[in-house]
């Protein structure tokens, strides 16, 4: 079995979980070279977890100039996926890529297009998708299992105080995070959309800036119709406690519903038949038959899923599980939430011209 070469480019908050997924993987991955503007605090991270004689530079393209590696991680801030992401691909490598794919709807489908282009791998970081038994449920819903689905909803209120803001220059502006729904919400969206099946084909959203000191939304909602006939809505918010966490997704169907959710770290499930029986034991022991305990541990870092799917896909050149389409449909929805919210009118989906977070610029002073 290969061992792929790996390299990181970000070594910030969610890099973590990238080497906790090396970890937890060292047969198939080798941490090879990292990138970070901020080479102390890389080479800082680096030795808190453990990982010795991995390089370090301050300029990617140097380093991928000089390295040889298959895979490369990109865990920069948001505004810079496109352009870094652009030159991995253009290097040849697969690449994992954290959400949101790119800041604009043209971007991320150019590197969607890019990616089928040069015949390399782009997994995203949309942990939602590597939760266990949320893949089982996709089947399920899909074959019918549960009839016909007449609408879903989604609640991120994934609290950050002003001091998360505060922690970087980037965190809450319209060109490098966009706010509560384009950076805590956008793989929410994208596993609503994946288990209901179906693409949106239009949204009415309206946004609010209601505690946070930032550019961008603190609370956002949307309503969105699918081209099944059946509805979706989205509550995504960072202006909540931020000890109380809490994401939550139902899906309601003719012959059941499905609820799953993490609450203060907590997982809860209520997966109903049509009669109203619990059949959350049938759902836990399908789990384990099909991914054994191991596909359990993913709940506690969903990234190791990921970087295990995407190993799979380049073994056996099929695609990740959330993959470039993914973060391209993910990105062209949130683009239509903005532009709904901006406009003040119902937006057609897929999006007809180009929209980006920047688009956005002054949108709160304007109201
Ligand atoms: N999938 C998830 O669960 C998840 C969770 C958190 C964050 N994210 C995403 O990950 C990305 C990073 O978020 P974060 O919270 O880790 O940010 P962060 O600010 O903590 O880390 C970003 C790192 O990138 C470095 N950097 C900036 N410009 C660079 C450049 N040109 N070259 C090399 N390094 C550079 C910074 O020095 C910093 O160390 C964002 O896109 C965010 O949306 C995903």
């Amino acid at each position: 079995m290969n061992r792929y070469k790996v390299a990181i480019i970000g070594c910030g908050r969610v890099s973590e979980k990238h080497l906790k997924a090396y970890s937890k993987l060292k047969d198939r991955i080798e941490l090879v070279c990292v990138a970070d503007t901020n080479t102390e605090g890389a080479k800082k991270l680096l030795a808190e977890r453990g990982f010795v004689g991995v390089k370090i530079y301050s300029d990617y393209e140097e380093m991928l100039n000089t390295e040889k590696v298959d895979i490369c991680a990109i865990t920069v801030p948001s505004g810079l996926h496109y352009k870094i992401a652009t030159f991995c691909l253009n290097k040849g490598l697969h690449i994992l890529l954290e959400k949101p794919m790119t800041m604009s709807s043209s971007e991320s489908k150019e590197l969607y297009e890019l990616s089928k282009k040069v015949d390399k791998k782009i997994a995203m970081g949309h942990i939602y998708r590597y939760f266990p038994i949320v893949g089982i449920l996709r089947d399920d819903l899909a074959s019918g299992s549960f009839g016909k689905i007449t609408h879903g909803t989604i609640c991120v209120r994934w609290g950050h105080g002003q001091d998360y803001y505060d922690s970087a220059a980037w965190r809450g502006t319209w060109k490098s995070d966009g706010g509560a729904l384009m950076n805590q919400s956008i793989h929410a969206i994208d596993l609503l959309l994946w288990l209901m099946g179906s693409k949106a084909v239009s949204v009415n959203a309206k946004l609010a800036r209601r505690l946070r000191n930032i550019e961008a939304e603190d609370v956002g909602m949307a309503v969105m119709e699918l081209e099944s006939g059946a509805l979706a809505m989205l509550e995504g918010t960072t202006a909540t406690l931020p000890s109380d966490k809490e994401a939550m997704f139902s899906i309601f169907c003719e012959k059941g519903s499905v609820s799953l959710g993490l609450k203060r770290g907590k997982p809860s499930l209520n997966i109903r038949n049509e009669k109203g029986h619990s059949m959350n034991f049938k759902y836990i022991r399908k789990q384990l038959s099909k991914g054994g305990f191991k596909s359990f541990s993913y709940a506690l870092n969903p990234h190791t899923g990921i970087y295990a799917d995407l190993i799979n896909a380049i073994d056996n050149n099929t695609q990740p599980i959330a993959d470039a389409y993914a973060g391209f449909t993910s990105v062209d929805t949130l683009m239509g939430i903005y532009r709904s919210a901006k406009e003040g009118c119902s937006v057609a989906l897929p999006l007809d011209s180009d929209f980006a977070s920047t688009d956005m610029q002054n949108f709160f002073e304007k109201v």
